[in-house]
């Protein structure tokens, strides 16, 4: 996705992490400008994402990042639109309270790490982008796949878990999280 300003600029790494702060490293503390067009990559990319999975509105937007306790991975192209860059795609990652049911139909509290939104630009699905992306997240929050929630999963994203982490066996919930066989290993039951 193309925007009429440098990516390279605002993003200087390929793959970015965002948070609440909405600050992408030393650079934009303290620079609205930047802020204000990094905010506008976001929200474009979150609308692109909600019209893929056919969502009544954008799950994912700067003002919704800056009062959410969530992380956001940004990938980039830094080569494409003249040497100005373009946004790729992004991974929204955050915890919740969730009440589950394990493989014996037995309630669980946890707070798993969630994914709640991913999505990368149709032209550059199946690139490896999202493996990229996914395993990048993975490293930085210390985490396995089997250990996470995924909030409703669309049918590519079911498919890409189960081609690159072998997620094939999920527990059927009461709720719209998919979560699979690993995550109840060494939970105990609640009340
Ligand atoms: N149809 C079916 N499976 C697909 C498709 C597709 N069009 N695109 C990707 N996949 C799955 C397949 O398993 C594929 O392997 P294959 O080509 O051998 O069949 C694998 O992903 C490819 O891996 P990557 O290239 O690393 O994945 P990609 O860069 O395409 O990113 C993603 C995956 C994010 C799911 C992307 O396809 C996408 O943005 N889809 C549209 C939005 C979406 O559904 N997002 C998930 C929402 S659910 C949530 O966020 C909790």
């Amino acid at each position: 996705m193309e925007f009429p300003f440098d990516i390279n600029n605002i993003f200087p790494e390929k793959i970015t992490i965002l948070d609440q702060t909405l600050v992408s490293g030393d650079k934009s503390t303290g620079r609205p400008d930047l802020q204000s067009k990094m905010a506008s990559v976001i929200d474009e990319l979150g609308k692109a994402s909600s019209k893929a999975q056919q969502l009544p509105a954008p799950i994912t937007s700067a003002c919704k990042l800056q009062s959410n306790r969530h992380y956001l991975y940004l990938i980039k192209d830094e080569t494409s639109n003249g040497g100005h860059g373009a946004g790729v795609g992004f991974l929204k990652v955050g915890y919740k309270k969730l009440f589950l049911l394990n493989q014996r139909g037995a309630h669980i509290e946890a707070e798993p790490l969630c994914v709640l939104d991913f999505y990368i630009t149709e032209s550059l699905q199946r690139h490896g982008y999202g493996l990229e992306l996914f395993d990048f997240m993975l490293q930085h929050k210390q985490v396995e796949p089997a250990l996470m929630a995924y909030d409703r999963p669309s049918a590519k994203f079911l498919s890409f878990l189960a081609k690159h982490y072998c997620l094939t066996q999920s527990v059927p919930q009461v709720n719209n999280f998919v979560v699979y066989d690993g995550f109840f290993l060494n939970k105990s039951v609640g009340q």
